[in-house]
């Protein structure tokens, strides 16, 4: 007898493996019909055709629903004060994005917030967006800090997703992100850079708060000579590398990951040629962020090129306050596929196993394989076309993380 079994599976997809697929095999997924999951101690036991031979001390019918793996949302700014609503006004009155942060705006109206915020707001504020990624099939999730700036407020920031880590059942993931924004009490990005050097990222690795390490490498953020001298210190304090690169414009961020063999380079849109093939070649996660495209009305990253020369591709929300206001993963798959050029099947690994690689957690989930992780999505629908397609609407019946359920529909209780 198993602890949970879930029956009636119409279809069952999932990538294989245990790193991040690129180039061809990114496409390649496994799809089971008439499928039956078997999960024991919060793993995977038993993946199987027809009724199972055994019984679960908890059985679910999945009534003909497609199955996928847990949703892994591997890049978002989820722990923040307030809103930034106000900034639509000044967008659809021609103001850029950086032309919003250069005003005082921007990521700097979102850290004052943050920093007048308690822990405790700022953890029921996120807990409220956690649970509304589990309701859309997220499992794991990574959270930036970036919204401080100032060490306590940052460390603010990370304590709160560490909360959230041990008190939700989704697994979320930290990333120090001070290299964000220049604080205003700073007067150059130089003296900030040389406060992170020296103070910052020895006392966030000292405090054990955060697992990777993300600069905003950017021409108005920060340069690619700056980026690469936090990286390299982060690095040799034990942190795991991911940058935000080439996301307005093209400024050598995504050649800086391959050069220092970043897990993954992030948004993206802006990335050159020569960048995309020095990710393939380094094997660097480029991680894909299209919901931000959308609301930013800027161009996509070029998906398709990048898989076509043998990138691994992930897809994330980037939710945020400021350039993706969604934490809605499904949006940000249909958009993968509709602007960026993916096969419905690459999206699914994209946002799956390739994700889960971009958090190095692959080893031990992002797939439906005996003995990963029990991390699982029950969709209201009868192929893996379809939840790409029906876009706008919330397709997940059922969340499981680690065989317990973590989010069920209105619908499926009927
Ligand atoms: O990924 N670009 C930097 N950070 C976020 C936006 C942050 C904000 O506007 O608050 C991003 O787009
Ligand atoms: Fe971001």
């Amino acid at each position: 007898m198993m602890d949970l079994v879930i029956k009636n599976i119409r279809t069952l997809a999932t990538p294989e493996g245990r790193s991040a697929k690129a180039g061809q095999e990114q496409g390649e997924i496994r799809f089971l019909d008439d499928a039956a999951i078997g999960i024991e101690g919060g793993k995977f036991a038993y993946i199987g055709k027809g009724g199972p031979p055994f019984c679960g001390k908890i059985e679910i019918d999945a009534r003909g629903a497609l199955a996928t793996p847990g949703l892994v949302d591997s890049h978002t700014h989820l722990i923040f004060g307030g809103w930034r609503q106000k900034e639509l006004s000044m967008k659809l009155a021609g103001a850029s994005y950086m032309d919003i942060l250069k005003r005082g705006g921007g990521i700097l109206d979102t850290a004052a917030q943050t920093r007048r915020a308690s822990k405790g707001e700022l953890t029921m504020k996120a807990e409220k967006t956690l649970k509304q990624m589990m309701g859309f099939g997220v499992t794991a999730v990574e959270a930036k800090s970036g919204y401080g700036l100032d060490l306590e407020t940052e460390v603010k920031q990370l304590e709160a997703a560490r909360d959230l880590n041990i008190s939700q059942k989704a697994s979320v993931v930290p990333t120090y992100l001070g290299a964000h924004a220049v604080p205003l009490e700073f007067s150059s990005s130089s003296d900030y850079v040389s406060f992170i050097l020296s103070e910052a990222l020895p006392e966030v690795a000292r405090l054990g708060l955060a697992e990777f390490c993300d600069v905003f490498c950017e021409p108005g953020a920060f340069s690619a000579s700056q980026s690469r001298k936090m990286l390299v210190r982060a690095r040799e304090l034990g942190f795991k590398l991911k940058i935000h690169a080439d996301e307005l414009e093209s400024s050598g961020g995504a050649e800086l990951a391959a050069e220092l063999g970043l897990i993954s380079a992030e948004h993206l849109i802006a990335a050159s040629d020569a960048g995309i093939k020095a990710l393939a070649d380094k094997k660097v996660i480029a991680t894909i962020l299209p919901g931000t495209s959308f609301y930013l009305g800027k161009p996509y990253a070029r998906a398709r090129k990048m898989i076509d020369e043998g990138v691994a591709v992930a897809v994330a929300t980037d939710f945020n306050p400021g350039s993706c206001p969604s934490p809605n993963i499904n949006f940000a798959m249909t958009l993968a596929s509709i602007k960026c050029g993916m096969s419905p099947s690459e999206v699914l690994a994209a946002a799956t196993l390739n994700g889960a690689a971009a958090l190095c957690r692959a080893e031990e989930s992002g797939s439906v394989e005996i003995g990963k992780r029990a991390d699982l999505v029950l969709w209201d629908a009868p192929d893996l076309d379809y939840i790409i397609y029906r876009f706008g609407i919330n397709l997940v019946q059922m969340t499981i993380k680690d065989g317990e359920i973590c989010h069920q529909s209105d619908a499926f209780n009927l």
